[in-house]
């Protein structure tokens, strides 16, 4: 049994390791890292913990390995699937102090950065030196690169340049017993054994604490065309996404919007300036990037002729900085839109991209059998949807069993589609109990047994990814 209340004994011990100065126990840090931005869940840690380096966070987990005392890793607390929250208590040890960008390497294109720092930081630091680090997601702002590692983040620009885990070369990792390793190589290929580099990444924080990131970083890409295609309708704007690419165009980003998403944004922000006509049901947002303009127009004319063969209203395109950046704050604040509408829940679902009009039309039917509505959007290039269900009027009885039955639909619907639970999200603690519809119970054994070889007491982040029972 996992001690949840740490005795003054244990206290004392970690003050000796950190310093007083950096050891919580007071009621409003406790609840203030309790929380990240899933739905409204609060499970504040017993004490708040604040290292300085990889040494005392190694200190830290041979006390709490020794002791059997849950430690909870807490980044940017962003996550939307409750996996910074310290669901039995112990130690919730934030790594905000190592917040450093220790090295851009312009000869080989690599950075090394600590966990802390904030994804757009990073992002604007490597592009003074013409360097790009592409995975943006929406919490860009902030989020930070160690949650987005462990999480294997996603975004706008993964459709073209991949997820987070494409740019991790190698990291810096605690173990649950103190030892403290690298991963791997600060290398483009490897081929020298597993590959725990990629263990790590998507680990959801159960596996190790990562503290330095290697991450490869491409040439700064100077061009860029953006453009608002409006659908009458949202089957055809899902359509249209597979046909874009089978017409020989990868678009830097391929985004989906409902009219929902759109409408609850404006209002949320109101001065947006993008109008949008009655008749509308869906966008694509849409970007291609390059160096060079003249194929970047040749590519949005292109664009344009399989767009055109469904039912659109007029298509907007950026001419101005100033309008990008509106189109994309729009884009990227749906989440906190819906959230700042009605109590909801985020499912994160993906399939192949062919599927993605099954997959809406399958997500609609649900809602009406179990009397939820939802708003969609996402990343529709990935074939990665995110779909907000919204609790509006409904009971609250309502809320806790019908949509969790619904919900068991989609993911199924997901499945048999041959996508899966979460596109980049990550399962953490609220997706946990639908694991089986995607995994056997040899999976999900399988991964268990990982999960002891690093972590036999079980406790790194306990209660996430693992459904309750299996
Ligand atoms: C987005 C976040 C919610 O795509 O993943 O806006
Ligand atoms: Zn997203």
């Amino acid at each position: 049994m996992l001690a949840s209340k740490l005795s003054s004994e244990i206290l004392l011990k970690l003050e000796a390791i950190l310093g007083s100065t950096y050891v919580f126990t007071d009621d409003e840090t406790r609840n203030h890292y309790g929380h990240d931005e899933t739905e409204d869940y609060v499970f504040p840690p017993s004490v708040v913990v604040k290292p300085a380096n990889a040494q005392e966070i190694s200190e830290i987990m041979k006390l709490a390995n020794e002791y059997k005392i849950p430690v909870t890793p807490i980044g940017g607390r962003t996550g939307l699937s409750g996996g910074a929250l310290s669901l039995q208590q112990g130690i919730g040890l934030s790594t905000e102090r190592l917040n450093k960008i220790l090295n851009i390497d312009e000869f080989n294109l690599q950075v090394i950065v600590e966990p802390a720092v904030i994804t757009q930081v990073l992002r604007e630091a490597v592009a003074e030196k013409n360097l790009f680090y592409p995975p943006d997601p929406s919490s860009q702002g902030s989020c930070w690169i160690g949650g987005n590692v462990a999480e294997n983040a996603g975004g706008a620009r993964a459709v073209k340049y991949g997820v987070t885990k494409d740019y991790v070369l190698n990291l810096e990792v605690v173990l649950p017993n103190g030892e403290i390793i690298w991963t791997g190589a600060n290398t483009l290929k490897n081929t020298t054994g597993y590959n725990l580099t990629q263990l790590m990444v998507g680990s959801e924080g159960t596996l190790g604490i990562i503290t330095k990131i290697v991450m490869k970083l491409l040439p700064k890409v100077n061009h860029n065309v953006l453009m608002l295609v409006p659908f009458y309708k949202a089957n055809q704007a899902c359509e249209a996404v597979s046909a874009i690419f089978r017409a020989g165009i990868v678009p830097s980003a391929l985004e989906f919007m409902e009219r929902d998403a759109i409408d609850w944004t404006l209002k949320f922000i109101p001065n947006l300036n993008v109008q949008v006509k009655d008749e509308v049901q869906a966008h694509l947002l849409i970007e291609v990037d390059g160096n060079y303009p003249e194929i970047l127009f040749a590519e949005a004319e292109k664009i344009m002729t399989v767009v055109e063969q469904f039912e659109i209203d007029e298509v907007l395109f950026a001419d101005s900085e100033e309008q990008k950046n509106a189109l994309w704050k729009m884009r990227r604040s749906v989440a906190e839109a819906v959230k700042a509408n009605s109590i909801y829940k985020e499912e994160d679902t993906v399939v192949p991209r062919y599927e993605l009009p099954k997959l809406l039309a399958g997500i609609k039917e649900i809602g009406t059998k179990y009397g939820f509505k939802s708003v969609c959007y996402g990343h529709a290039g990935d074939g990665n949807l995110h779909v907000n269900i919204i609790k509006g009027e409904m009971t609250d009885e309502n809320w806790n069993t019908e949509v969790t039955k619904g919900i068991r639909e989609i993911f199924e619907l997901t499945v048999s589609l041959k996508g899966t639970l979460s596109g980049e999200h990550g399962i953490g603690f609220v997706q946990k109990n639908y694991m089986n519809i995607a995994f056997s119970k040899t999976h999900l054994e399988l991964m268990e047994r990982i999960k002891y070889v690093f972590d036999p007491n079980i406790i790194l982040n306990p209660g996430k990814i693992f459904p309750d029972n299996f």
